[in-house]
């Protein structure tokens, strides 16, 4: 098997040949019938889709459906191994289009890093998926319009805040279920949108970040139902399954989980024939022996030097998290920042003694809402002290929480999502912004809630959000 080289889009020249190909294919795609497992149309829904409605004569059998559509794995460990299978087919699918339509041998998908701080021109979307046309002057399919505004124009996609690379620097995969971190991979569990779950390090930033980043309150990428039908997807997806190389590569000790639960699970996908395969996460865990090898252009390590060994400590012998502070009753956030000061149980001690190794973290639990899109920062401060002297702790993206389009044909909005209610659970580490000479400062903690406001020059605020509620946030130690 050939290896596939995934390169750096925005090293790339505006128009290589590898984008020029992949419009193409594209195009061709996108006008096979979605009864085509190699369609477009059929792929995107591998990853998710709408709840179809009406007549659904034109589309597969119901149990090819449930088989293989709606098939993401989000808020578990199975997130990276998921994508990268999903990645590598629909990958292969492209290459032997373009090689249908004339073109050269070996296409491989490029990668789309957002976190160069070198580069700030690698926060805008690169220009083969803004520009109207393809150097041929015909329609550019790589250009969508379902997208946040300003975005197709060159306008930030996300700040640079809002896609740091901390997340290297976390010490285990797998992360806890019900809480005491999340891991770099995520807890054990299937689970495919729509569950209550608690995301990886990795898929909370910048993963979730760059999705409401480029959709805006309504853009494709916004909702995992739509998000594969904006080509920009799979570029962006590269580069997170990428991270993960750098984070396996980075240190000895960063290991894959040895559960056989993890290797052992399988999923199933279509090849560029369209014939069903299937195939366990153990095969996948090394990109140079997959079933379809691939590899990077660059998986040096972003972070060399800037984590906190202990963590490594804090990984052998981590405990069961109790709770230091925590809120009563749901709450609702709305425009502008809001402040929720976390309250100690009665006759709790105003400081904590930090022995060296444990972490805090803040657990906020059960987002909901309907319409709501978009990445929200999260400070931390105390009671008295000026707004100016909050600590940013870290970036929720809403990702995931509810699908903008799933209205009916009259523009009603439908309020089930099948047998689930849509609800996130994110977790930070928040140990560096309440330590202090040997305590945690936990008495009079305030959580900030500020949405990441989009502007775009003609018409001022653009996001048209519906308030969300969070039903608890936990300031825990572990
Ligand atoms: Cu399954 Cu970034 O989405």
């Amino acid at each position: 098997m050939p290896v596939r080289r995934r390169v750096d889009v925005w090293r790339l020249a505006p128009w290589d040949d590898a984008l020029v190909w992949y419009a193409k294919a594209i195009r061709e795609l996108q006008r096979k019938p979605v009864l085509n497992p190699i369609s477009f149309e059929y792929q995107a829904a591998v990853h998710d889709r709408m709840r179809d409605s009406g007549s659904t004569g034109n589309l597969p059998p119901v149990s090819e459906r449930d088989a293989f559509w709606r098939q993401c794995q989000h808020g578990t460990w199975f997130f990276l191994p998921w994508h990268r299978m999903y990645l590598a087919y629909f990958e292969q699918i492209v290459a032997s289009t373009v090689e249908r339509l004339g073109g050269p041998g070996g296409w491989a998908l490029p990668y789309w890093n957002v976190s160069d701080l070198a580069r700030p021109e690698t926060r805008t979307l690169p220009c083969a998926f803004r520009e109207e046309r393809l150097p041929d002057g015909s329609p550019n399919p790589l250009r969508i319009d379902q997208r946040a505004r300003g975005v197709n124009d060159g306008d930030e996609v996300v700040g640079r805040g809002d896609v740091s690379l901390d997340c290297l620097c976390e010490p285990d995969f797998q992360g806890r279920a019900s809480g005491g971190g999340t891991g770099f991979g995520g807890p054990p569990g299937l689970s495919h949108v729509g569950n209550p779950v608690r995301f990886g390090r990795l898929e909370t930033m910048p993963h979730g970040t760059v999705h409401p980043g480029v959709g805006g309150t309504f853009g494709h990428m916004s909702y995992p139902q739509t998000a594969a039908l904006d080509p920009i997807f799979f570029l962006h997806h590269a580069n997170i399954d990428r991270l993960w190389v750098v984070w396996r590569r980075r240190d000895a000790r960063n290991v894959d989980p040895p559960d056989r639960a993890w290797l052992d699970q399988a999923f199933a996908f279509h090849d560029a024939n369209g014939q069903p395969v299937r195939h366990a996460v153990s095969e996948w865990e090394d990109p140079a022996t997959a079933p379809l090898p691939f590899e990077y252009d660059d998986v040096s390590d972003p972070m060399a030097g800037q984590c906190d060994e202990g963590l490594f400590t804090w990984a052998t012998t981590r405990r069961t998290p109790v709770d230091l502070a925590s809120t009563t009753g749901p709450l609702r956030i709305a425009d502008g920042p809001v402040r929720i000061e976390l309250r100690r149980a009665p006759g709790d001690a105003a400081e904590v003694k930090y022995d060296g190794i444990s972490r805090a973290f803040l657990d906020v639990e059960g987002i909901t809402g309907h319409r709501v899109s978009g990445n929200y920062r999260v400070f931390l401060s105390y009671v008295g002290k000026p707004p100016s002297e909050q600590t940013l702790v870290g970036v929720l993206p809403m990702f995931g929480l509810s699908p903008a389009a799933d209205d009916d044909d009259r523009g009603h909005a439908h309020h089930q999502f099948g047998p689930h209610r849509m609800s996130l659970t994110y977790e930070l580490d928040v140990t560096g912004a309440i330590r202090c000479d040997g305590v945690l400062a936990v008495e009079g903690l305030v959580v900030t809630f500020a949405r990441v406001a989009r502007r775009d020059r003609e018409h001022g605020r653009v996001d048209d959000d519906e308030p969300l509620w969070i039903e608890r946030i936990r300031l825990t130690l572990a």
